[in-house]
């Protein structure tokens, strides 16, 4: 077995040593009186991460894809969704949608840039939606939306469209401000800006979201994913009480409690602050390197990852294992026609807020080394 690289793929990220002592909790009842206050917290800090007062989170064992699948308690047969398409992850999230019974029109933009503003206006002028989303950092391309714009775009039109943010890749390292910006539903997963192992689902929802879900007209057609199942569940842990619907993956809310605790120690200010700073730096050091970002302009572009063009002549197939002898793990392409074109890189959490682990230099180093290496010569 080669040993273990510096995993610096856009998720799942590096895990803190604490966050990692406590996936080894020995076995505790998910009604023990030592869990149901982790799981509790948990809740109040998630609200904490997204700077909501009021939004209700629901943590439950799955990927970011289950929080996807929740939007089934939001959705009717025939409902008409506007889908702002910024790469692979808005694509699978309207197959998603499609699959209960959503009418999805989707607002493209090609590869490395988001829908305008004025698209969005005209898009909505044409219809009324039921629901907006948003993917907030499209990991295929590294392309940030401003979901604070959209959202406000969606609310000034049609106050009664529900605004769902896919932010899997984007909540812990970007700016989300829940309450302010007039969010309805943010998405995320552990194993990413939260800095957690995979395997949890978040997703956090407005009052009016529960009040759309409360309201519908027909039964919700899941199991699992049913907020009727779940609200009741997150209600008693958040106050204090044992609750059952379905067993909670024990350890992963205790690496998931470990990790929110660090992450709310400070304001979140501080850490939105730091990931732009980082991001910014590694632009600049990509761009110095001769190479260009997929993300097509500074304001587009993540804080939590890069992907990045290939210089001409230079094969992902050989520049992910060169990175990978020298210890440190990338991401090829996803996105459909130019997945072979380019590569990504994740620059979130511990690597970002505690300079003195040296990942992102170590990331530097690896990649100016294996592409001159692979023959490249900057201009
Ligand atoms: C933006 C985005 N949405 C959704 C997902 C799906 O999440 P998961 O792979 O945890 O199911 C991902 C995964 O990388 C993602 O980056």
């Amino acid at each position: 077995m080669s040993a273990r690289k510096l995993c610096m793929i856009p998720g799942p990220i590096e895990f803190h040593e604490d966050v990692l002592a406590a996936m080894g909790t020995p076995a505790t009842s998910h009604v023990d009186p030592n869990f149901i206050p982790i799981l509790g917290e948990s809740i109040e800090m998630v609200r904490k991460v997204i700077l909501s007062e009021v939004a209700q989170p629901f943590i439950t064992s799955g990927s970011g894809t289950l929080g996807w699948d929740m939007m089934v308690n939001l959705i009717e047969q025939g409902d008409e969704v506007l889908l702002l398409n910024t790469g692979y992850f808005g694509e699978n999230l309207a197959d998603c949608l499609t699959t209960y019974g959503a009418k999805v029109t989707q607002l493209r933009a090609p590869a490395g840039s988001r829908p305008s503003a004025d698209e969005l206006k005209a898009a909505l002028a044409e219809k009324k939606y039921k629901m907006v989303t948003v993917t907030h950092v499209d990991t295929s391309t590294g392309v940030l939306s401003d979901i604070k714009k959209v959202a406000e775009i969606v609310k000034a039109t049609s106050p009664e469209t529900l605004v769902v943010v896919d932010g899997v890749c984007s909540v812990g390292s970007e700016e989300i401000r829940f309450d302010e910006w007039n969010l309805d539903i943010v998405i995320t997963g552990s194993q990413k800006g939260l800095g957690v192992p995979p395997g949890l689902s978040i997703v956090i929802a407005s009052p009016y979201a529960i009040k759309v879900f409360q309201e519908r007209k027909t039964p919700i057609p899941a199991y699992y994913s049913n907020w009727n199942k779940w609200l009741p569940v997150m209600q008693a842990y958040e106050a204090r009480k044992p609750a059952y619907f379905a067993t909670p993956a024990v350890q992963l809310v205790y690496a998931l409690h470990a990790s929110l605790k660090k992450i709310t120690s400070e304001p979140m200010q501080v850490r939105f602050d730091k990931h732009r700073q980082v991001a910014s730096d590694f632009r600049k050091t990509v761009k110095d390197l001769g190479l260009k970002q997929v993300a097509q302009c500074e304001e587009c572009s993540a804080n939590g990852m890069t992907a990045i063009w290939l210089p001409e002549g230079v094969e992902v197939a050989k520049l992910v294992p060169a990175l990978a002898n020298k210890g440190v793990q990338i991401a090829g392409g996803i996105l459909k026609d130019i997945a072979t074109k380019y590569f990504r890189i994740g620059h979130m959490g511990i690597s970002v807020m505690e300079d003195e682990r040296q990942h992102i230099p170590k990331v530097v180093d690896a990649l100016t080394s294996s592409l001159t290496e692979l023959g490249y010569k900057s201009a």
